[in-house]
């Protein structure tokens, strides 16, 4: 269920909705110049997330069996597997698109979609996950950009409306990720007058925009030409570096997998096959369904 201040649901711009929860003391914002790109990243305090027993189904098909993972405070997980194999779910489970059926997930000490109450856990409120999804960032196959703003209200529309920050600091802060993305020249461009690399660049600008702690980046360079790939690897590789976000990746390209992230999950019909160090994952994977799933991507 798509909610309504996520980039895959953009609010109506002239929706009247002032932010519900969020206070200007919660958005941590640097005083006193253009952010530095790099500085401005997060550079601690990123939560841990964990899927204890997770189930997802769509009607009866049963995409998430129970499944069961950590990923460490800032660190960086690939998730591979072939498709259908449940990725996208996770990351929209994460950024709370989909709803889940079992299980818990937390990010951090909390739980995502549960509270407690009265020392039990009931269903989360909206209040609940409009606060958790705060901490959580992502980046589409396809972009998704707003297709009625121009690159500048892209980047601020989210934090204006939903974090409550006030406008001339959200320009700032998006022209000052505009400069790290190296698109300071687009702002007023509309995102129809960019090409497939420009339009995920300012993607993953407005993702960074919202000052996430959690980044999920899904097939973000599959429907890119190919010599668009490599700068927009180019930049999420020093968007790993210079942060510490905790990043989960659902990528095929295992060059890149390799220098992002610290970890790879191989999964299959909603379970983990295998896990380990990239270089152990796509070198000597120890599961005969890793292999095949490697040799067919090779392959493609
Ligand atoms: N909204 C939906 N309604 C019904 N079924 C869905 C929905 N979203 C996903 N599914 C089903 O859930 C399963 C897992 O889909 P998911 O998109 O998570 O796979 P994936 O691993 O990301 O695959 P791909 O590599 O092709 O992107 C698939 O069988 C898919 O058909
Ligand atoms: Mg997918």
């Amino acid at each position: 269920m798509p909610q309504p201040d996520t980039p895959e649901a953009p609010k109506d711009a002239a929706a009247d909705s002032a932010p519900d929860v969020v206070t200007e003391k919660s958005v941590s914002t640097r005083k006193g110049g253009a952010p530095e790109a790099a500085a401005d990243l997060p550079q601690s305090g990123a939560p841990g997330i964990r899927f204890e027993k997770v189930v997802k189904r769509f009607g009866s098909n049963v995409v998430l069996r129970e499944l069961d993972f950590t990923v460490s405070p800032g660190e960086r997980v690939t998730l591979i597997g072939p498709s259908g194999s449940g990725k996208t779910t996770i990351l929209r489970l994460l950024m709370t698109l989909e709803t889940l059926n079992e299980g818990v997930i937390w990010i951090g000490d909390e739980t995502l979609w549960h509270m407690d109450r009265g020392g039990k856990r009931v269903p989360a409120s909206q209040r609940h996950l409009h606060e958790m999804r705060k901490q959580v960032g992502m980046v589409f196959q396809q972009f998704n950009l707003f297709p009625n703003m121009n690159v500048l209200r892209n980047l601020t529309e989210g934090p204006v409306r939903v974090l409550g920050v006030p406008k001339d600091e959200a320009v700032e802060r998006a022209r000052g990720l505009l400069d790290m993305v190296g698109l300071s020249d687009k702002e007023n461009a509309h995102p129809t007058q960019l090409s497939g690399g420009q339009q995920q660049r300012v993607a993953i600008a407005r993702a960074l925009a919202m000052q996430p702690k959690v980044l999920l980046l899904d097939e973000v360079t599959s429907a890119l030409d190919p010599e668009l790939v490599v700068g927009v690897q180019d930049l999420l590789r020093d968007i790993a570096r210079q942060s510490d976000l905790t990043m989960l990746c659902v990528t095929h390209e295992m060059a890149f997998a390799k220098d992002i992230s610290n970890r790879v999950l191989m999964f299959d019909q909603g379970q983990i096959v295998e896990e380990g160090p990239p270089d152990q994952i796509f070198g000597e994977p120890s599961e005969q369904r890793t292999r095949d799933f490697l040799q067919a991507v090779l392959a493609s």
